[in-house]
């Protein structure tokens, strides 16, 4: 079915509802926490999913600062890595905003690292953490756009993976916003 797409360069960035830990990207995005020890919402289901094995190399890494990520391999899932973002929990500060858009960069920075073609993103923070996603949706898709834009050639796709009606409408406000076409 075709989904609002956005292309920059070789790269589609396309959003579509869905579940994070179904994804045949190489690479999904956990909405992780700093202690890296799992939770409910998208990290309880990647865990869940993807088996012990994700948690025993979380443990080895110890700790994730906010604004940044960390790689493991998937366990059981069908991508071959999970990237572990830790987003702000919303204060109503600017650095949220900074923290927010540096969870993103630093995904797409491991990304690159175990050379992961394509990439899904849960909306991170906008859940337990309570980032207002009509505020999230721009900086995300933002932030990642810039990324390509200034990473021709390492992405062949990434995509935005939608829970819930709220985020769908600001995902999709954003993505027809940047001239969005249906892919
Ligand atoms: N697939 C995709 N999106 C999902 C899924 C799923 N299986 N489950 C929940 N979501 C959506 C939520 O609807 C929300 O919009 O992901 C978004 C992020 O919600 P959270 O998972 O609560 O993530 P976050 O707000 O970043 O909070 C992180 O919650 O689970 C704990 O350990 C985690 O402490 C960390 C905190």
């Amino acid at each position: 079915m075709p989904v609002p797409t956005l292309t920059i360069g070789a790269t589609k960035l396309v959003m579509d509802r869905g579940d994070i830990t179904t994804q045949s990207t190489d690479a999904i995005v956990n909405a992780a926490n700093t202690g890296l020890r799992g939770g409910a919402g998208v990290d309880g289901a990647i865990h869940h999913a993807g088996g012990p094995t994700i948690m025993e190399e979380c443990r080895k890494l110890g700790r994730c600062p906010t604004g940044k990520a960390v790689v493991t391999k998937a366990g059981r899932l069908q991508a071959k890595w999970v990237i572990h973002a830790v987003g702000p929990i919303y204060a109503g500060l600017t650095s949220d905003n900074t923290e927010l858009a540096s969870a993103y960069r630093e995904s797409l920075m491991r990304a690159v690292e175990v050379q992961a073609r394509s990439v899904a993103f849960p909306c991170i923070s906008t859940g337990a953490y309570g980032f207002p996603v009509k505020q999230a949706a721009p900086i995300a898709i933002g932030t990642v756009s810039k990324f390509v834009e200034d990473n021709p050639d390492k992405f062949d796709l990434i995509r935005f993976v939608i829970f819930t009606d709220a985020d769908y409408a600001a995902y999709f406000g954003e993505f027809t916003r940047r001239g969005a076409v249906r892919g």
